[in-house]
């Protein structure tokens, strides 16, 4: 049986991604920093007859990290644990987010895939079988830049260069790494004017931590067709 572990999936595009994949009868680790919401969602899904497990982890905590190096399996890995850092500030500008805020953006949405790839790749190598999906955003789009929300758009940018770096190392070895785009999707993050429910926002993430042999590896993906960086 396939595993996959999804970080940060209590609630929103995380959660349906477990559900989705659940359906496709992987055995799902749920992450939740908070081990009692994570329970909860678990439960949820498995009473849907999913079979699914909550994990206590922190992306930005070590000892949940440290965790992570003793699973037996992981086949498909969704680092999809994210915040939107530039909301605790009041004008979202360049000009005006502290680079404290920053910082904090980096730490959760970048840092915290780069700790937990560095723990499950090595199950990956083992297992000559790994599919690492990186959630990004339209907002990371070098082609596509705007203004506001700084801490978030660079934090999503370098999670895209950690992509390019991890596939062009991982190659030829069947570990297949792409970040998605879900789109703007109704969650917490989203807000309730997004036009796309959980459900379609996991739906291309769920294709990439579930290609064949010889799918794509090193790209940026939205609505399963490659968008630019
Ligand atoms: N919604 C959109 O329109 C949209 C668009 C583009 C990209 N995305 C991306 O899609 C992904 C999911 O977003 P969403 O809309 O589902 O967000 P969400 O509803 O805000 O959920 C975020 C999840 O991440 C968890 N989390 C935050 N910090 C964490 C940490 N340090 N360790 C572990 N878990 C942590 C949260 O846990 P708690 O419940 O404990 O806070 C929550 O489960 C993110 O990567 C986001 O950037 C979303």
């Amino acid at each position: 049986m396939r595993v996959a572990l999804v970080t940060g999936s209590n609630r929103g595009i995380g959660f349906e991604v477990c559900r989705q994949l659940g359906r496709l009868d992987y055995e799902v680790l749920l992450g939740a920093r908070d081990l009692g919401k994570g329970e909860e969602a678990a439960e949820a899904l498995r009473g849907e007859g999913l079979n699914v497990t909550a994990l206590q982890l922190d992306t930005t905590n070590e000892e949940d990290i440290a965790r992570l190096g003793e699973l037996e399996r992981v086949d498909a890995l969704v680092n999809n644990a994210a915040i939107a850092p530039d909301r605790a500030h009041p004008d979202t500008s360049a000009q005006y987010v502290p680079a404290e805020l920053v910082r904090l953006g980096f730490e959760v949405n970048t840092l915290g895939p780069y700790r937990v790839c560095q723990q499950i790749v090595p199950i990956m190598r083992r297992q000559g079988y790994g599919r690492i999906v990186n959630i990004s955003s339209g907002m990371a789009q070098l082609s596509e830049m705007n203004g506001q929300s700084p801490g978030y758009r660079l934090s999503k940018t370098a999670l895209n260069a950690l992509t390019r770096i991890l596939a062009d190392e991982l190659e030829g070895m069947n570990i297949l790494v792409n970040s998605v785009d879900p789109g703007w999707v109704k969650t917490d993050m989203g807000g309730q004017a997004a036009p796309l429910t959980p459900a379609q926002g996991a739906d291309t993430i769920v294709w990439a931590a579930t290609l064949p042999d010889v799918g794509p590896t090193g790209g940026f993906f939205k609505e399963k067709h490659q968008i630019a960086w």
